[in-house]
């Protein structure tokens, strides 16, 4: 039974869940092809077939590394952002430490915080404000003589909110706590400088930023004291066992090096068709409010009055246009967004609240239809909520 794509061609099929994830980007696809295709040894092999596959593995994680701006050996490669996540708190935890993190981190940050706390693990969880923002001053005033780890994500993934990890590492920096930001929305959207930035620990994934599926890397600062979770092989100097993914880890190489080099460009463009985007809304006669502030480019969270946020997306589905309700991403299920919850809003709001995210394949064309086909749906409702 093979996959049935039949319904596409006829539809607008515009895309806009780029915080679920993105296409990969033709160049990278072609370069991950040529390497399934041709590079097919062990990369623990010590032939030359072998050889050839640690060289690719190498040569991504330089080019993961330029993209950072650290040393090629701080960058381990994972299965992907979770597993990353769950290596750091897993294995720099133990019961009796105590650990800050956030309300609205991703589920790869809070199970594997609850799972500890039941082991004895002593947990703080900071919600964010209205803006959707960790205050660095709630972080410092969470802090405990036994604070061994700060986890807070870099950017929010329901809301696209940046936080001031350089104010919060800062304050790690100067009580020798670590800290560790899951930086999965992050890279390749916002500039990440791991010379300047004051963070020990950074979670990745490709397929956030026109990579693949299934393969993400961690990066540790030279001395951090990690060690693996896993047991099995030695691979990653002993932190991931497990035969590589050599054709995912040379194409997260690849996207991550474009990424970075179009960063300035892309940035430009997904500001102005947010823009374009935001004022077609209101051409289009919706009322509309976007939640929360210090949003990625492209990434938005709006409140629709008076149509539910699961019906919205259905709708649009319907009509061709993918968008999503609360963290879909993440959880295969469309609940309100908990950080809407989290920032103080109501229910109501956070179940009338949608993610529109755009990437920088999208046209103004896009934008537009977006917003007409918005417009179709919700400015009749909006006159009359009874319909
Ligand atoms: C903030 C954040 N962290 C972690 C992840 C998980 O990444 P992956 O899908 O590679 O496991 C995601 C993806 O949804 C995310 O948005």
């Amino acid at each position: 039974m093979g996959v049935n794509f039949a319904h596409r061609p006829a539809m607008k099929n515009i895309y806009c869940d780029i915080s679920a994830t993105t296409p990969l980007s033709p160049e990278v696809n072609e370069f991950i092809f040529k390497i399934q295709s041709t590079v097919f040894g062990n990369p623990s092999s010590i032939h030359r077939f072998g050889q050839e596959a640690k060289a690719v593995i190498e040569h991504a994680r330089r080019q993961i590394s330029k993209a950072i701006n650290c040393s090629p050996g701080e960058i381990y490669f994972t299965g992907c952002g979770s597993e990353s996540n769950n290596l750091v708190l897993h294995s720099l935890l133990k019961p009796g430490d105590h650990l800050i993190t956030s309300t609205y981190e991703h589920p790869a940050v809070k199970k594997p915080a609850s799972t500890l706390e039941s082991a004895g693990v002593n947990v703080s969880r900071i919600p964010p404000d209205k803006d959707g923002r960790i205050s660095p001053s709630n972080v410092e005033h969470a802090l405990k003589p036994e604070t061994r780890l700060v986890s807070i994500m870099m950017v929010n993934n329901e809301i696209g909110s940046v936080n001031d990890v350089v104010s919060i590492g800062e304050i790690c920096k100067s009580k020798g706590i670590l800290f560790h930001t899951d930086g999965v929305q992050g890279l390749g959207k916002i500039p990440v400088d791991l010379a300047a930035l004051p963070i020990d620990l950074m979670s990745m994934s490709a397929h956030k930023l026109y990579g693949p599926k299934g393969v993400g890397a961690l990066f540790v600062r030279r001395g951090v004291p990690i060690t693996s979770i896993l047991q099995g092989g030695g691979q990653e100097k002993n932190l991931r066992p497990g035969t590589e993914n050599i054709a995912g880890i040379a194409g997260f190489g690849l996207a991550a090096q474009l990424a970075v080099e179009t960063l300035e460009k892309s940035s430009t463009h997904l500001k102005n068709i947010t823009q374009i985007f935001l004022t077609s809304l209101t051409e289009e006669n919706i009322r509309f409010s976007v939640n929360g502030s210090h949003q990625i480019p492209g990434v938005l969270n709006i409140y629709f009055p008076g149509i539910e946020a699961q019906s919205l997306v259905i709708r649009m589905d319907m009509a061709g246009i993918a968008i999503s309700a609360g963290a879909a991403c993440s959880s295969g299920t469309a609940k309100p967004a908990g950080a809407l919850l989290d920032m103080g809003f109501d229910i109501d709001r956070a179940s009338t609240s949608v993610r529109i995210s755009f990437g920088k394949f999208h046209t103004v064309e896009d934008v537009i239809t977006v917003a007409e086909e918005l417009g179709k749906i919700i400015t009749p409702l909006q006159k009359d909520p009874l319909q």
